[in-house]
């Protein structure tokens, strides 16, 4: 079957964007620090591609898509804090390709720091907006058309094209467990789509068992994006939205395997307040995993996701005889946006050699002595 996966995802056109494959790092000392499993970190925040993480895996098989169809634009809508903004523009940037970002006006999160930083940077387009709907990218499309440029709008497809990346991924972390003679029984990664969706659909054609959890960084927002739902909670309306992502990845590559709903392990457990809302334990897993590995996680994705495997090891859910692969899927940058906020919750603080107040009094006295004597 893996010949077969490799050649099926060689069809499609991709270009090359990402340092790949990706280290799989030991983790002695978190394993210790947990009492607990044998722990690795697929480590896709090296990838490479402005700081690093999963969407540049994506973009390789979009930008193969958008060159094929010769397009010379490309229009997306995002986020202030969107790692996929900041990829996108990384990409586009290195292959001479317009990037127009239709942002979603967001009071907290419009500081020009981290992510949107860089989106700017690397030369992206930024047009904010009050209302975040496809008419408006659509006008952009059609006035960037009559200027005479060709724009690809990434839309439901991308996010195959974002599955079948992670196929390849799986495939990719198949061949290390093997070098390694190791045989996983979890992994664990933040994604609520094709993350999550490409791993399920990977390891089932290669008839990997470990169980795949996904902790997902929302609590709701699949009915707002316009995604089918069914009846249920938003667990299963996210397992159908992974399963379907997975199924159509399935059907594209030409493989006759069905990913149902009871495949797809994903939860919101220890998103805290809403997405992007720092929690205390996402804090304490990005401080624990920095102190013990020298891996920085984030506080949106990967840090939530690394406080829901400390709490499931600390309960006993996952225990100290199992192997347990991290995927770190990047979006680094946001620890700088959340530093105010990180460094308050951690309570960082710059010490100074000496008491710099007496020495600053004494100075003060010594010149004030000095102009009286004048
Ligand atoms: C750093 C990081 N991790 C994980 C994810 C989840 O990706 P998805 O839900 O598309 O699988 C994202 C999505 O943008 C991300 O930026």
């Amino acid at each position: 079957m893996k010949a077969e996966l490799q050649e099926a995802i060689s069809k499609l056109p991709r270009i090359r964007l990402a340092n790949l494959p990706t280290p799989l790092e030991e983790c002695p000392r978190l394993s210790k620090a947990l009492g607990g499993p044998r722990i690795l970190i697929k480590r896709d925040d090296l990838t490479g591609l402005a700081f690093g993480g999963n969407k540049a895996r994506k973009y390789e098989f979009i930008m193969g898509r958008v060159k094929e169809i010769g397009a010379d634009t490309i229009i997306h809508s995002t986020h202030p804090l969107s790692n996929e903004a900041r990829q996108l523009s990384a990409a586009a940037a290195k292959l001479g390709i317009s990037v127009y970002l239709v942002s979603l006006w967001d009071m907290k999160s419009r500081r020009v720091q981290g992510n949107l930083f860089l989106d700017y940077l690397l030369g992206a387009n930024i047009i904010f907006s009050n209302w975040f709907h496809r008419n408006f990218k659509k006008e952009l499309a059609e006035t960037l058309c009559k200027k005479g440029h060709k724009p690809y709008i990434i839309g439901h497809y991308d996010d195959v094209l974002g599955t079948i990346a992670y196929v390849n991924c799986a495939l990719e972390l198949h061949d290390q467990l093997e070098e390694l003679g190791l045989t996983p029984d979890y992994l664990v990664l933040a994604s609520g789509g094709s993350t999550q969706a490409g791993l399920i659909l990977g390891a089932k054609i290669l008839q990997q068992n470990y169980k795949i959890i996904g902790f997902r960084p929302v609590k709701t927002g699949y009915q707002k994006m316009g995604l089918k739902m069914i009846k249920g909670d938003d667990d299963a309306a996210v397992a159908f939205h992974i399963s379907e992502l997975a199924n159509e990845a399935a059907k594209l590559l030409g493989f006759n395997v069905t990913i149902s709903t009871k495949d797809v392990l994903n939860y919101d457990n220890y998103v805290g307040k809403g997405y992007g809302a720092v929690t205390k334990e996402c804090c304490e897993a990005i401080e624990l995993v920095a102190r013990t590995e020298g891996v920085l996680l984030d506080p949106i994705y990967t840090g939530k996701a690394m406080a829901g495997l400390i709490d499931y090891i600390r309960k006993g859910r996952i225990s100290a005889d199992e192997t347990v692969v991290f995927l770190h899927t990047g979006g680094t940058p946001a620890l700088f946006s959340y530093n105010k906020e990180l460094v308050r919750r951690l309570g960082y603080k710059s010490k100074v050699l000496g008491d710099l107040k007496l020495k600053l009094k004494g100075w003060v006295k010594g010149l004030k002595g000095r102009i009286e004597k004048k």
